[in-house]
């Protein structure tokens, strides 16, 4: 511990998972707020924080419903209470015995598909098992990943896959995650509304051709900031604004003091000539996401901060080996004497989601940005 540092933070082991609560709680209330000026649900993405500590302040402010990522969140937070949840990702096969427990347990999960094929899976095991799942339709507004277009004629086929004993269509649900290479506002506001009026129209379809479709889910982060218009939308989902991160600052969707999510490392030591300094938070701690190397400002593995969160730049986080972070400056500064053996540092993270999986906890820190004794604890892994 460098004496330099108050007393507070000597209990920490580093890496530690850090949390500010003043940006947290901007984020938390900024995007219920979208959520409700644009007339939507707000159903949270808990992929990002996976932390029940988390979604309670988001329930506390007017969020309804889950989204995950994992069958693993859905149980954890299942298992505490939360039972309206959206899987959204592609029911792979072999999951369906799970997502169906969790549906007899009382769970109201809502699962999701993207071909007829897979709507005929979920649709036969559900019969067999004698259950009866919701499932929604992924519509793909934006070339990005999966998903049926819009216009797509297997739409309707999929919606009749599902119109039988064991499924019900719930609705259609899109997510542009295309919103995450555009740095512009007026593009970021389009493909804004590309996604809301792709998922709207996918809608109209299907109840043209007399399928009940009750729900229009859309969301990223990016677009939900952007979105001037919601209309024929039911519900929003988002996940990293909770913290947001170098690559939506990148984007323009943040400011710098909105950033609330940070990695405490230590300064293990140096190669002088080279200007490097080393520390204990390498890949493994920030993870490999370079988010932001496509972007106007590229951050390497994330931006140097001292312990009250002012910017180093003078250091860039030029590599990363697993445990090994390595930071460089201008050889002539005398790195050794500007940050000795101990000395703490905060990295701020290119992709929220990516660094906090590899932590059991997030720490919170006070409001003059000091280490609290509170701890949340969130889920990894599947
Ligand atoms: C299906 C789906 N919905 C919503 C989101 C939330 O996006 P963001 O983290 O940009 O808010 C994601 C993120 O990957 C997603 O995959």
């Amino acid at each position: 511990m460098n004496p330099a540092h108050p007393r507070e933070w000597a209990e920490l082991e580093t890496p530690v998972l850090l949390v500010e609560p003043a940006p947290l709680a901007r984020n938390l209330a900024r995007m219920q707020a979208r959520a409700t000026e644009l007339g939507v649900r707000l159903r949270p993405h808990v992929k990002t924080h996976k932390s029940l500590a988390l979604w309670r302040r988001q329930e506390a402010l007017g969020a309804r419903g889950i989204t995950v990522s994992t069958l693993a969140e859905a149980d954890h937070f299942f298992a505490h209470g939360v039972s309206d949840v959206l899987y959204a990702a592609c029911i792979a096969p072999a999951k369906l015995a799970h997502a169906l427990r969790l549906r007899q347990a009382g769970c109201a999960l809502t699962v999701l598909v993207d071909s007829v094929a897979s709507a005929t899976a979920v649709a036969e095991g559900a019969r067999a098992a004698g259950q009866r799942l919701e499932v929604a339709l992924e519509i793909d507004t934006d070339d990005h990943r999966a998903g049926l277009k819009p216009d797509a004629r297997e739409l309707t086929e999929v919606a009749a896959a599902l119109d039988g004993p064991g499924t019900h269509l719930w609705g259609v649900l899109t997510h542009a995650g295309g919103s995450y290479a555009l740095a512009e506002p007026a593009a970021l506001r389009a493909c804004a509304e590309r996604e809301r009026a792709g998922c709207v129209e996918a809608a109209q379809r299907l109840r043209a051709a007399g399928h009940e479709c009750r729900e229009v889910s859309v969301g990223s982060t990016p677009t939900a900031l952007a979105a001037t218009s919601l209309a024929g939308v039911t519900e929003l989902r988002a996940g990293v604004y909770v913290f947001h991160d170098l690559v939506m600052l990148g984007l323009g969707v943040c400011t710098r003091e909105e950033l609330a999510l940070s990695v405490l490392t230590s300064v293990t030591g140096h190669q002088r000539e080279k200007g490097w300094v080393l520390v204990d938070a390498g890949w493994m701690a920030l993870s490999r996401d370079r988010g932001t190397a496509a972007q106007a400002r590229d951050h390497g593995y994330g931006a140097v901060c001292t312990l009250d969160g002012r910017w180093l730049e003078e250091l860039s986080f030029r590599d990363a080996n697993q445990e090994h972070g390595i930071l460089v400056a201008e050889p002539a500064l005398d790195v050794a004497r500007r940050f000795p053996l101990g000395t703490l540092l905060r990295i701020l993270p290119n992709h929220a989601c990516a660094t906090a999986a590899a932590f059991p906890r997030y720490v919170l820190l006070d409001e003059r940005g000091h280490p609290t004794s509170e701890a949340w604890e969130r889920l990894n892994g599947w």
